[in-house]
């Protein structure tokens, strides 16, 4: 794929606004000694660029820019929208949030402004065209960076009148709405469109995920995303009108719930993302973010934030240990990203990230374990150059992930509060991450027909068109593994009648009768058709076969000798039914089954405990090989002889992986 950078951009988010101009000659110093060849900068300085209404002053920001510019630095230049000025709200108070209770907030934290506030939207525009004719042709503007981490949501009046824009374009008529929410149960009917009010605690929700009309609690989520999207595309084009070239993206959250980012992508010229595990996040979690940020667009992406070392928002903010940084960027590379950039280059004297790690910290000086480690990863970054950007991440199986989904599933009032999608989703993706078998997150219009195996858990809601796209799928030779939880519900969180699960029930050729839940302290037990058991849990569909076989039958309570997890060939594919959830054991029997029957193949044919990934350029491989675990690991037979690019080394048989280590091997 064509590059988007001619180098891995190496740096991050740096706020010399917040430091007097001693600290700017020393922060150049200190980046040159660390390969840092890129700053992310203005992301929060809207109140000082335009200190009042009819005020704009770019002195200091010229100056920097200056300052970078000489020093030859990859410029991202962030647009500043993401934390409103005092006078702003003083003067325009509307441009504050409404929350989840109904309260308006004052002046205060970021991510703070309503979507649909017009003076917010003058405001901001004008801010980015301000920028982008400024700054737009300077050609060490590598990358626009609009807002920051947009998310939340606003219930105030304004966006209240947005919505009923939106659901008026969207359904037409009254009639529609009324259908679509099935508003005549418990009598909510609406005759006028004045009369539909936005769903939180003051009207149809009880908390989060409790809401009394799913339809119009994901309908909101829905308006909320595209109204917070219109903004990003509002600023984007404003750049657009004086910078026509320099790619502009906004930086995701991972499997973040507020925003539908497959929707997001399609108006991004890049994905960036900030990647913040906890000290207790599995490495498969952070893999599969990755492979999200990538799925995407389907192509590389930004690591626009992670921490050199430390977190200060989380419970508890353990240190990166000593290699796992350097380890943690690697895996984020090998997994399409071609920048790695730190939030942030200097720690902060005040405010509550002063205790989050930096390249710099307090004490100021080079010497820290941290600055040596992010130095020593850019030299290493530095002497691999541009050989692998815009490399590909070829995968034979695709996970669909879907917002719609997310929101629906959480929503849905029983049968159990604790599903959760993006754990189900993941208990999937780490059987194909401990094999080493690289996935593609796929969104539920893509193309199917690119995978061997294509894998849908808890498929809940199954939209128009989506039986066919699946059904043409398995039938010319696909294999699809579903399971309980799926096809239930149409776009508007309607039933599908006639028999779960609704338009899953003919290719998987079964009927599920009833859904059982289980609590956290009980257990159901299965056997498999080798006679294997295993406990289940969570949910157990009571499934009829129609044309399915089964591969495992309950063997406790009083659907005992019912099947469990089904297999049914329909035309030349196979659909696999999982109808409870499975210990990880006894689900890797069933994807044991489904690698098989799709001939899926890991990256190498060896078993290992090491991450190993495969990004391609043409013929040419990078293998990269990470050991994220915490014993030390043999390498691979399948690379001995071969060269680690990162060190030189020639690798040999009696090699070994501490925790941490990281080999890079070419194969043309
Ligand atoms: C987010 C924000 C940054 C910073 C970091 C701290 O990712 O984008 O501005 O607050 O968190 O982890
Ligand atoms: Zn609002």
């Amino acid at each position: 794929m064509e590059k988007v950078f001619q180098q891995i951009l190496y740096g991050g988010d740096y706020n010399p606004n917040q430091w007097p101009k001693e600290i700017w000659t020393e922060d150049m110093h200190f980046f040159r000694d660390a390969h840092i060849n890129s700053v992310t900068i203005n992301v929060f300085s809207w109140a000082k660029i335009q200190p009042a209404e009819d005020t704009y002053n770019f002195d200091e920001l010229d100056e920097i820019i200056e300052m970078l510019s000489r020093e030859n630095y990859n410029i991202v230049l962030a647009t500043s929208t993401a934390a409103v000025p005092a006078w702003m709200v003083k003067k325009y108070p509307e441009v504050m949030r409404t929350d989840y209770e109904g309260r308006h907030h004052k002046f205060g934290q970021r991510h703070n402004a309503c979507p649909n506030s017009l003076v917010y939207q003058k405001f901001a525009r004008r801010m980015a065209e301000k920028l982008a004719e400024r700054y737009g042709s300077n050609k060490h503007v590598v990358c626009w960076h609009v807002n920051n981490e947009y998310g939340g949501e606003c219930f105030c009046e304004n966006c209240e009148k947005a919505f009923r824009v939106w659901l008026k374009q969207k359904y037409k008529t009254l009639e529609a709405l009324n259908q679509a929410w099935n508003l005549e149960f418990w009598g909510h009917t609406i005759y006028d469109w004045d009369e539909i009010v936005l769903p939180n605690a003051l009207s149809e929700e009880l908390g989060p995920n409790k809401t009394a009309f799913a339809g119009i609690s994901i309908d909101y989520r829905r308006f909320n995303s595209d109204s917070i999207l219109e903004n990003f595309k509002m600023e984007r084009d404003a750049i657009r009108r004086f910078d026509a070239n320099t790619p502009i993206t906004t930086n995701l959250m991972g499997t973040y719930k507020n925003l539908d980012y497959f929707k997001w992508a399609k108006e991004m010229d890049i994905v960036s993302w900030d990647n913040y595990p906890a000290y207790n996040t599995p490495w498969s979690l952070v893999a599969m973010s990755h492979d999200l940020m990538r799925g995407l667009k389907g192509r590389p992406f930004m690591l626009m934030e992670q921490t050199p070392s430390q977190q200060n928002w989380q419970p508890y903010n353990s240190l990166k240990k000593p290699g796992q940084m350097r380890a943690q960027s690697y895996q984020t590379l090998a997994h399409g990203a071609d920048t790695i950039q730190f939030f942030q280059l200097r720690r902060s004297v005040g405010g509550c990230e002063k205790f989050h790690g930096a390249v710099i910290e307090h004490v100021g000086t080079k010497n820290t374990r941290v600055f040596r480690e992010v130095a020593q990863l850019g030299k290493e970054l530095a002497a691999l150059g541009d050989q692998f950007l815009g490399a590909e991440n070829p995968a034979q199986v695709g996970i669909i992930f879907d917002w719609d989904n997310y929101w629906a599933l959480e929503y849905t009032s029983g049968p159990s509060q604790d599903l959760k999608y993006v754990d189900q989703i993941h208990q999937y993706y780490s059987y194909f991450y401990k094999r080493n078998i690289p996935v593609d997150i796929i969104p539920v219009d893509a193309d199917f027909s690119r995978y061997k195996a294509v894998v849908a858990p808890v498929l809940y809601m199954v939209k128009d068109g989506m039986q066919e796209a699946l059904e043409t799928y398995v039938k010319n030779g696909g294999t699809l593994v579903t399971g309980f939880m799926s096809g239930l519900v149409d776009q508007s969180d309607n039933i599908h009648l006639g028999g779960y699960p609704g338009p899953l029930r003919k290719m998987a050729g079964i009927w599920v009768e009833e859904i059982d839940a289980l609590a956290p302290e009980q257990t159901n037990t299965l056997k498999f058709t080798d006679g294997t058991t295993s406990t289940c849990n969570l949910l157990c569909d009571i499934i009829h076969l129609e044309g399915a076989t089964s591969l495992a039958d309950y063997t406790s309570n009083f659907y005992a000798d019912s099947p469990a997890v089904t297999k049914h060939e329909f035309g030349r594919g196979n659909a696999f039914y999982v109808g409870t959830q499975l210990p990880e054991e006894a689900l890797a029997k069933v994807l044991d089954q489904v690698v098989n029957a799709a001939h899926v193949s890991p990256v190498i044919d060896e078993a290992t405990e090491l991450e190993v990934t495969c990004r391609t350029i043409g013929q040419r491989r990078y293998y990269f090989i990470i050991n994220l675990t915490d014993r030390t690991l043999p390498l691979p037979k399948e690379f001995e002889g071969k060269t680690d690019l990162l060190s030189g080394n020639l690798l040999s048989a009696a090699e070994h992986l501490s925790p941490y280590d990281v080999l890079l091997v070419r194969e043309e």
